[in-house]
């Protein structure tokens, strides 16, 4: 499947969860492409420090606002099992491009009322992709939780509005998600005993979960004349 982290807003954990989803995948021996799509290259910077640190990793390209294009991901995507591609903020050409060769897009979104606000932006770009393409499939998760706060409760309520389907994997505030990342790893084999590894397993049994039912409601996804 193709996944691609997209979303107008910066800091939210783009990046971050691209490595988490990328790197347990990769543990659970698919093959596995990571784009890197952020001209400020945090994947790319990553790949380096993992390279670096001798540690497993998935492959990875930039690509910008012409991956849709048949010579770019479609062919380089050949051989992979998963490709899962870093959006940057802003940059609305990029998420577009990203948005016309994924599967899936996930928005994160911070816990409070104001991230739901702030995702407004975001979800008019995705409903301009959804009109070319019904079949994409779009979900928020929530991310950066603190406890069990009323505030996480009332960005579901606020989330739920905008038509946007959410994933019930929810991510918290750990600490686990940076340290992972500057040691060069995702956040399940950095420590996989955290909370933070253990949303981030299920976060990913959610999508492959998604994605065998999928194959199975439409065998060939992939014979779309829009590709
Ligand atoms: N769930 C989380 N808990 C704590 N810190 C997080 C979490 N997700 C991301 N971060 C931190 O927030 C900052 C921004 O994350 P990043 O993935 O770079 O966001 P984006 O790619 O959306 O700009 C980084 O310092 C990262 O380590
Ligand atoms: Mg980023």
């Amino acid at each position: 499947m193709i996944v691609a982290l997209t979303g107008q807003k910066g800091g939210v954990g783009k990046s971050t969860l691209a490595i988490g989803i990328a790197s347990e995948l990769l543990v659970r021996r698919h093959k596995v492409l990571l784009v890197d799509a952020d001209p400020q290259g945090t994947i790319r910077t990553w790949g380096e420090v993992a390279a670096e640190a001798g540690q497993p990793m998935p492959s990875i390209v930039s690509m910008g606002s012409t991956m849709h294009r048949a010579e770019q991901l479609p062919t380089v995507r050949m051989g992979y099992d998963d490709v899962v591609i870093d959006c940057p903020p802003r940059h609305g050409d990029i998420q577009r491009s990203a948005l016309m060769v994924a599967d899936m897009a996930i928005l994160p979104c911070g816990p409070s009322s104001a991230d739901a606000w702030a995702l407004a932006a975001s979800i008019d770009l995705i409903n301009e992709a959804r009109a070319l393409r019904p079949e994409l499939e779009v979900r928020i998760v929530i991310t950066r939780k603190q406890g069990r706060t009323a505030l996480g409760r009332s960005a579901r309520e606020e989330l739920t509005k905008s038509g946007i389907e959410l994933l019930k994997s929810e991510l918290g505030y750990r600490v686990a998600f940076a340290e992972s990342l500057g040691m060069g790893q995702g956040v399940t084999t950095y420590a996989p005993r955290d909370a933070a590894a253990e949303e981030t397993r299920a976060l990913v049994n959610e999508l492959l979960l998604w994605e065998k039912k999928n194959v199975v409601k439409e065998p060939s996804p992939k014979a779309s004349s829009r590709r």
